[in-house]
């Protein structure tokens, strides 16, 4: 490979045809004499644009069509003229200068066109160049020539995570493969489950419990999570009341009368609620606003008087001592419930991490927007990731996810995407130019993601994501399933 042009931050390289490096691959571009070494990453291929190129190619296939020819060609000077025609350009954007042990970002070197070498650089000798914080591996899958490759878990640690991509390209999968592993270390993730797909994090194909097995606890709100209105307090019942259940003003200020007064007696309970507000002094209107509450309340069965029956996060958390996943089950419940679910999960939690009652914790969200309200998203990546909240959002719609979220994520698992739409709103928002973003990110291939961010270093990475032996669930019912099963067993014979 030879450098032939440079300008601002992108150089361009000439390859031979059998020089094969596909998008997203490191080159090591080295001047001996000037003793200096750049790091340059191909983002986009081409052939060379001659026109004198163009026009052989034209007559010959002409020729080739219209009449038959001996070829005589003692010099093979076609071997060559073939060569010419399929060789590369290689677009590269500049990542660094390699300075002793260490790469600095820089790009105001101008690599000779006589006496540089460019060489392929493999992921492993990229990252000896600049150390990855953490030791605690975290292997996620292969990238294209062929190396395992690996994230630290510390990289995600107090961190905001965005997976995205188009729908069926494997994040649901990644984000498995990141829990399942932050679990092994000993850490302690709720992931809001909206297919029902991470059940099978414990499981192994086989059917036998793995490594994180006894450390999985799946709970569906308004069956086996229920809470009692003394643990969710009243501030949390606030939040719920105004901003899932749109409580006017005047009715939440008596309600907020009703719950001190049952308090006060030492009677907090969903049945001496709906007694008590019955019963209550006050405008009709106001009334009608707190029965229908109440009533919604009831029938989303979040609410237990039964201390036994209904769940403490502490408790849970106490009762797995080296780490596990709580999964949310949110597939079956009505976007109502769903959201007073979140709602009042994700303001006890604050509440318990606000007095050291519960160790830090990784939220995983799937398509967080169904349930999430709006004001939370900028209280998870500020206020939340404070206290303990590291959150990943998984979604295969990115423009559910607002510019400032992604200006403030750490770190972006891109699969994906076809859509300019769809790529524009993720590019703008990164700190990776949008050139590399878009170009790389549309000839994924699925299973195949770009790594951005804090666990890369910010030198993007395309990797091709690992297979599992865990069991795989929330797949789609098909109604033509003897079809599907039909091309399995052909595809297998
Ligand atoms: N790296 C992989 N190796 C093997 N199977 C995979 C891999 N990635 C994904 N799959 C399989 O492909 C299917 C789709 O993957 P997954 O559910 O993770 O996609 P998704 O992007 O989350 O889809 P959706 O947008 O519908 O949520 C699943 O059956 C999953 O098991
Ligand atoms: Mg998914």
């Amino acid at each position: 490979m030879r450098v032939i042009e440079k300008s601002g931050n992108e150089v361009l390289l000439l390859a031979l045809p059998n020089e094969k490096l596909s998008r997203g691959e490191y080159i090591l571009i080295e001047d001996r004499i000037q003793r200096t070494r750049m790091i340059v990453q191909v983002y986009d291929e081409s052939y060379l644009d001659w026109p004198e190129l163009m026009n052989d190619l034209v007559r010959e296939e002409i020729l080739n069509n219209s009449a038959q020819r001996i070829e005589h060609d003692p010099l093979e000077i076609k071997t060559i003229s073939y060569l010419i025609r399929d060789m590369k350009l290689l677009r590269c954007k500049i990542r660094g200068i390699v300075n002793g042990d260490n790469l600095t970002l820089n790009d105001s070197w101008l690599p000779s066109r006589v006496t540089t070498k460019a060489t392929r650089l493999s992921i492993s000798e990229l990252f000896s160049l600049t150390k990855r914080e953490g030791y605690r591996i975290i292997s996620i899958g292969i990238t294209n020539s062929g190396e395992v490759f690996h994230i630290n878990a510390e990289a995600l640690d107090g961190r905001l995570n965005i997976i995205t991509g188009k729908k069926g390209t494997g994040k649901s999968h990644l984000a498995k493969l990141i829990v399942s592993k932050l679990v092994e270390y000993g850490a302690y993730v709720i992931v809001f489950d909206l297919n029902d797909e991470y059940g099978g994090i414990g499981w192994n194909k086989d059917g036998k419990p793995n490594s994180i097995g006894d450390k999985v606890v799946s709970l569906t709100p308004g069956v086996s999570l229920r809470f009692t209105l003394d643990y969710i307090g009243l501030s949390g019942m606030i939040n719920m009341l105004q901003h899932t259940l749109d409580i006017p003003g005047a009715s939440l200020r008596e309600f907020i009368r009703i719950w001190e007064f049952l308090e006060s007696q030492g009677s907090l309970k969903m049945s001496n609620l709906g007694d008590a507000i019955q019963k209550w002094r006050c405008n009709e209107l106001i009334r009608d606003a707190l029965f229908s509450r109440y009533h919604t309340m009831l029938s989303s069965y979040l609410f237990s008087d039964d201390p036994e029956g209904s769940t403490k996060f502490e408790d849970l958390f106490s009762k797995l001592k080296k780490g596990g996943v709580i999964i949310i089950s949110l597939s079956r419940l009505q976007p109502q419930v769903r959201k007073m679910s979140v709602e009042l999960i994700l303001s006890k939690i604050v509440h318990l991490l606000e007095r050291n009652r519960i160790p830090p914790i990784f939220l995983f969200a799937e398509e967080a927007h169904l349930y999430l309200r709006d004001t939370y998203w900028d209280d998870i990546v500020t206020r939340m990731r404070h206290f303990g909240v590291f959150t990943t959002f998984i979604t295969n719609q990115p423009d559910a996810i607002k510019d400032c979220i992604y200006r403030q994520a750490d770190n972006l698992f891109i699969f994906n995407f076809t859509n300019d739409v769809d790529l524009e709103t993720i590019s703008r928002a990164s700190t990776t130019d949008s050139d590399t973003i878009k170009s790389i990110a549309k000839t994924l291939p699925p299973r195949a993601c770009m790594i951005l961010g804090k666990v890369v270093n910010d030198l993007p990475v395309v990797i091709t994501v690992k297979p599992t032996d865990m069991l795989t669930l929330g797949e789609t019912s098909l109604f033509f399933k003897d079809y599907i099963k039909d091309n399995l067993r052909k595809a297998c014979n």
